[in-house]
């Protein structure tokens, strides 16, 4: 007779034979049941989670089939920020790399560093936390500090442990989520055979799926991944080296690439370079290079971090391809501020792992330089995320019937003149908010996430409102129906009620952000900060002249002459108002003064702050370092006196390297306001 067993028991049973199973399928290649009756077990175990909810396994492979689709992705701040890798192309960059290393960490020449030479894994960046060995949460890399949280998508992974056994309390793990050539020509195939848009590229494919809301779709996705690094860890004695911590993830159970080697020296690190590009297209996935790493992690910490990469990092990045192709017409686009761009129009081309059909020629003295004509044959250079470039014009290609470009002296869009501005370069179209381009472009850029955020109002949404002449300017946003959104294509019932509600939730702001949404020649967001940090409210603003602006730091008598130019127009004026009217309003934060005290500690002190800081917010910064009696600029000059570098910061700290300024980090600028 065989003994009924419990069915607490009975689910714990299936748990373990299905991921048994499961490990059999995806990481041996040898299933050893039947689909068939892998469904069965998978069906058994979804009917005891349904009926008892609360039994649900951290475990359980029913984590893996996706879950109910999510509204919108909440965004997770990463405790440690992501960072990226400063890029390499030829073996000197190699060497270059190697030698400031030593330099940084105080080492003789001849002293042989250990790398870490890995493939570049072309697809997206992931963090994954464990708290207690279950997997609590995962993220998409964002803008390296704040990601989309997408732990649905991730659980359904199947190289992903869902639970690890004698790990650090908390573990953060970080890697290259990917698809494989034959995962993205199946993935394709299956597309066009339910009539569905085909993916571009692996990378796209991969992308594609880890951002879908549905994650019963990323499910059926051949998403893989190739963990490289660890974020946050409780355990401080987890490795000493870079490759023992990935072996130590090995051990774990996380999956990590085969072909990562530890190498010697820099020209082992070009030698790894040099074998893995000779195998790159026999490899079953996409690489775009090799990352060298320096193997002691003590080391790496005394390298520390520069601009938004690490010092004992880099990327050698394979060359970037290049292909030729015809120019069938030369036209232009028209920006926000007016600003008239040449744009070449392509026989499409496959380069760099995208189809290619316009490329942007900059200016009219960029079309000069190349000397492209329209019917010419050229040369497209594509590289990773860089947007596409001509490089050349192939001359023996040209045709007889080849004709000059030229550039237009009147808006194709609005009829107005065009004007020509720096000794001739830069053409605008003198129509204002009366060119629908611009109109379009100022719209776009108003509720853009960075300006009002105003969620769903999309390119092409705008664009219709526009062309329906249901938006003059940005305030008649405000004055939407419901109605009206409604009778756009691609709208029902609750799709325009929600943009409607996201327009009405735009209302309340910040001061910089409505600034920055205005769209001020000049005026980006920081100097919308700066701006919004030194005035109480719009109507303080327009009250001060060039001379004023001036005084503060960073406006140079470019940017407050558009200050002050824009806000002085009639029609801006009236947009404001009519803004405000509608019932836009942001927090009067009574700004504090920059102080000239020479008592005070840090008088004649110009400090700029860059990266983002730990312990306290770069405005709290900044007032307590005003406090102090410091100028606190934005951009380095040589009147700088130093530079705090956060983490993941910019450009302004290889400028201050550069300028030979002294570069402080968080504990020393602790220091200075203690
Ligand atoms: S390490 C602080 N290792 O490349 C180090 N990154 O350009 C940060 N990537 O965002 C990354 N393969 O998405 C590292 N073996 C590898 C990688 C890798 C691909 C990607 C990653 C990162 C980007 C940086």
């Amino acid at each position: 007779m065989t003994k009924q067993i419990k069915p607490s028991a009975r689910y714990q049973q299936l748990i373990a034979q299905i991921n048994w199973h499961n490990e059999r399928y995806y990481k041996f290649d040898s299933p050893s049941i039947s689909d068939y009756e892998y469904d069965q077990l998978m069906q058994e175990v979804l009917v005891l989670e349904n009926q008892n909810p609360d039994w649900q396994d951290s475990d359980s492979p029913s984590q893996r089939v996706g879950s109910q689709p999510l509204a919108e992705f909440t965004q997770i701040a990463h405790e440690l920020p992501m960072l990226s890798l400063s890029n390499g192309f030829k073996s000197d960059d190699i060497f270059d790399f190697d030698r400031r290393l030593h330099k940084q960490l105080d080492q003789q020449p001849d002293v042989v560093f250990e790398y870490v030479a890995e493939p570049k894994l072309d697809g997206l960046a992931v963090s994954i936390m464990y708290r207690n060995g279950i997997l609590a949460y995962a993220a998409t890399r964002g803008d390296g500090k704040i990601g989309e949280d997408i732990t649905q998508n991730v659980k359904t992974i199947h190289s992903i442990p869902l639970r690890i056994e004698n790990a650090p309390e908390q573990l953060e793990v970080r890697g290259e989520v990917f698809i494989s050539h034959a995962g993205f020509e199946r993935l394709n195939e299956t597309q066009k055979a339910k009539d569905k848009k085909t993916f571009v590229n692996p990378r796209n494919a991969a992308a594609g799926s880890l951002r879908q809301l549905d994650s019963k779709i990323t499910a059926n996705r051949p998403l893989d991944i190739y963990i490289y690094s660890v974020g946050v860890i409780s355990d401080s004695l987890f490795a000493s080296t870079h490759y023992e911590m990935l072996q130590r993830l090995a051990g774990l159970g996380f999956p990590v690439c085969p072909l990562i080697e530890v190498v010697q020296g820099a020209q082992d690190c070009i030698d790894y370079y040099a074998s893995l590009s000779g195998r790159r297209a026999q490899l079953e996935y996409e690489i775009d290079g090799i990352v060298y790493k320096l193997n002691r992690l003590d080391w790496q910490s005394q390298a520390g971090f520069i601009a938004k990469a690490p010092r004992w990092a880099m990327a050698h990045k394979f060359p970037a391809q290049e292909k030729s192709t015809k120019i069938k017409e030369i036209d232009v686009q028209v920006g926000r501020t007016g600003a008239i761009t040449p744009v070449a129009r392509l026989e499409p081309l496959f380069v760099g792992g995208v189809t290619v059909s316009n490329v942007t020629l900059h200016n009219s003295s960029e079309v000069k330089r190349l000397g492209v004509r329209v019917g010419d044959t050229v040369i497209v250079r594509r590289a990773g995320d860089v947007i596409p470039q001509i490089v050349s014009v192939d001359l023996e290609r040209r045709p007889n019937t080849s004709r000059a470009y030229e550039f237009p002296q009147i808006c194709p869009i609005c009829d107005s003149a065009v004007v020509f501005e720096g000794e001739g370069i830069i053409a605008r179209c003198s129509g204002g908010l009366i060119c629908p381009a611009q109109r379009k472009q100022a719209i776009k850029h108003f509720v853009a996430r960075k300006a009002m955020d105003i969620d769903g109002m999309g390119d092409r949404i705008v664009d219709s409102l526009v062309d329906l002449g249901l938006l003059n300017n940005v305030a008649d946003l405000y004055k939407l129906e419901y109605h009206q959104i409604l009778e756009l294509e691609g709208f029902a019932e609750k799709s325009a009620q929600n943009l409607l509600t996201a327009i009405e939730q735009s209302k309340r702001t910040e001061f910089a952000k409505f600034l920055y949404a205005l769209g001020i020649s000049q005026v980006g967001e920081t100097t919308a900060e700066q701006l919004a940090n030194s005035f109480i409210n719009m109507n303080e603003l327009m009250q001060a002249d060039e001379e004023f602006l001036q005084t503060l730091s960073d406006i140079g008598p470019i940017v407050a002459s558009s200050i002050v130019a824009f806000l002085t127009d009639d029609n801006n004026r009236a947009v404001i108002q009519a803004l405000h009217e509608m019932g836009i309003r942001y927090p009067e934060i009574t700004p504090i003064k920059e102080m000239d005290n020479a008592e005070l500690p840090l008088a004649n002190t110009t400090i700029v702050l860059t990266g983002s800081l730990q312990s306290l917010t770069r405005g709290e910064a900044k007032k307590k370092l005003q406090a102090l009696g410091a100028k606190v600029a934005g951009s380095v000059s040589a009147k700088t006196d130093i530079v705090v570098v956060g983490a993941d910061a910019g450009n302004k700290a290889t400028k201050a390297e550069q300028l030979g300024i002294k570069i402080i980090d968080e504990d020393e600028l602790q220091a200075i306001l203690a």
